[in-house]
């Protein structure tokens, strides 16, 4: 008899397909740990830099080693001239995260290392990517506008360096802070879609520009870093916080989804979304403008009771709910939020490459090739005979 295997129409939910030391979260409690470091400690103390060696090389850096590497990545935040003139070539309308995606690919042809496999040479080449992204989004922000690329400032962090690359004026010190908290708090989040989309292309062996682009063609999607875009285009569309209680009715009676509420994983509130809630808040005083936010507060608390009256079931926000109003407060783009969660999210991605392609602890991991039930035709009990095309 033929052996019965279980198929699983489930997005892979509650599948364990490999183990990590990268992250956990812990969805019931709403905890998001880095290398056993909750977010939320994180966010309060470190720097987006701290956290991407905290990630790479498994613990916190002391001060010596956290300059060295801030160093390493502003020295390597320039991006060949040659990128610079094919993002030149595309068209101004261009999606910016099919931008990314696409020049993640054309990095790779400007990289010595390309061809090296070693671990050494993989973690260089992924220090690269996270240092050359931020550039590429300011970049393309400039090029699209017509205005010429801003070359990055040595004496600024990563997040100051974005803004200040992307508008040509240095940012404040607490603008600067800000971002750099949504870095710290975009940077990683175990095996979501995105970073298993760049662990199976790594387990392929394919180089790190491959995976990490992968990553990023996932990210797009607006049931993951997607929504940011959607949460603001809600709140723009709501317009006013005396509609926001309609909106909500609205959307539910008519069977859609409320953008920036609900997780696959969390049962609780995304820890992330208590940080930028107060950010969002502060930014929208600072700016002059608080509408946005308190439309999200309105949303936020009408949106989970109408929820529950009807469903019966809670349902919570997540870290795109709060980020959008926030960088909208910031005078970025709606269509930069995405590819935001992607100059921070690479550093995650790159990890996870890493230990994919070279983690020394046993079960190794091996090629990800799941398999399928296939249910379409057949001719009968048997395959079927092709017809010519005059014969059809
Ligand atoms: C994130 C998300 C895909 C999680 O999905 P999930 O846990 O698998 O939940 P499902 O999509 O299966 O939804 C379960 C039920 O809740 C409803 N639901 C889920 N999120 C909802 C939302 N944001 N607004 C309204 N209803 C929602 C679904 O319609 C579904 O109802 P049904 O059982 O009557 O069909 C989903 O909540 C969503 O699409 N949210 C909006 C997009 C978003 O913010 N994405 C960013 C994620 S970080």
């Amino acid at each position: 008899m033929e052996e019965c295997k279980p198929i699983l129409n489930t997005g892979l939910r509650g599948v364990t397909i490999a183990s990590t030391k990268v992250s956990d979260v812990r969805g019931e409690e709403g905890k998001l740990i880095y290398r056993g470091y909750l977010v939320q400690d994180l966010a309060e103390s470190a720097s987006f830099e701290e956290v991407v060696y905290l990630l790479l090389y498994e613990r916190l850096p002391s001060t010596a080693e956290l300059g060295q590497l801030k160093q390493q990545l502003v020295a390597n935040m320039p991006v060949p001239e040659g990128v610079i003139q094919a993002m030149q070539t595309f068209p101004a309308n261009a999606l910016p995260m099919d931008v990314m995606q696409a020049t993640a690919a054309i990095l790779a042809q400007y990289d010595p290392e390309i061809r090296e496999q070693s671990r050494d040479a993989t973690e260089r080449m992924g220090l690269r990517l996270i240092a050359k992204l931020t550039t590429v989004l300011a970049a393309w922000e400039r090029i699209r506008s017509g205005k010429a690329p801003v070359t990055p400032d040595p004496d600024l962090g990563m997040a100051a360096n974005f803004l200040y690359m992307m508008t040509g004026d240095r940012p404040s010190e607490e603008v600067a802070r800000f971002f750099d908290i949504c870095l710290v708090l975009h940077a990683e989040h175990s095996f979501n879609a995105s970073t298993f989309a760049a662990r199976e292309v790594a387990s392929t062996r394919a180089h790190i520009y491959a995976a990490i682009s992968a990553g990023i063609g996932s990210l797009s999607g607006e049931l993951h870093g997607g929504a940011n875009v959607r949460v603001m285009e809600m709140l723009l569309a709501i317009g006013e916080p005396e509609k926001a209680e309609g909106y909500v009715n609205q959307v539910l009676d008519e069977g859609r989804k409320i953008m920036g509420l609900g997780h696959a994983v969390y049962k609780t509130d995304d820890p992330r979304a208590h940080i930028l809630r107060p950010m969002s808040r502060r930014m929208g005083e600072l700016s002059g403008e608080t509408k946005w936010y308190e439309i999200s507060r309105i949303l936020e608390e009408r949106g989970k009771a109408a929820f529950k009256a009807r469903k019966g079931t809670d349902i919570y926000v997540n870290v795109d709910f709060y980020s959008a109003s926030l960088y909208y407060a910031m005078g970025i783009p709606t269509d930069l939020f995405s590819p935001i969660f992607a100059i921070s999210r690479v550093a995650g991605w790159v990890t996870h490459v890493l230990e994919e392609q070279y983690a020394d602890a046993a079960p190794k991991p091996m090629l990800y090739r799941p398999e399928s039930e296939y249910v379409g035709d057949y001719c009968g009990p048997d395959e079927c005979s092709f017809v010519p095309m005059d014969d059809r």
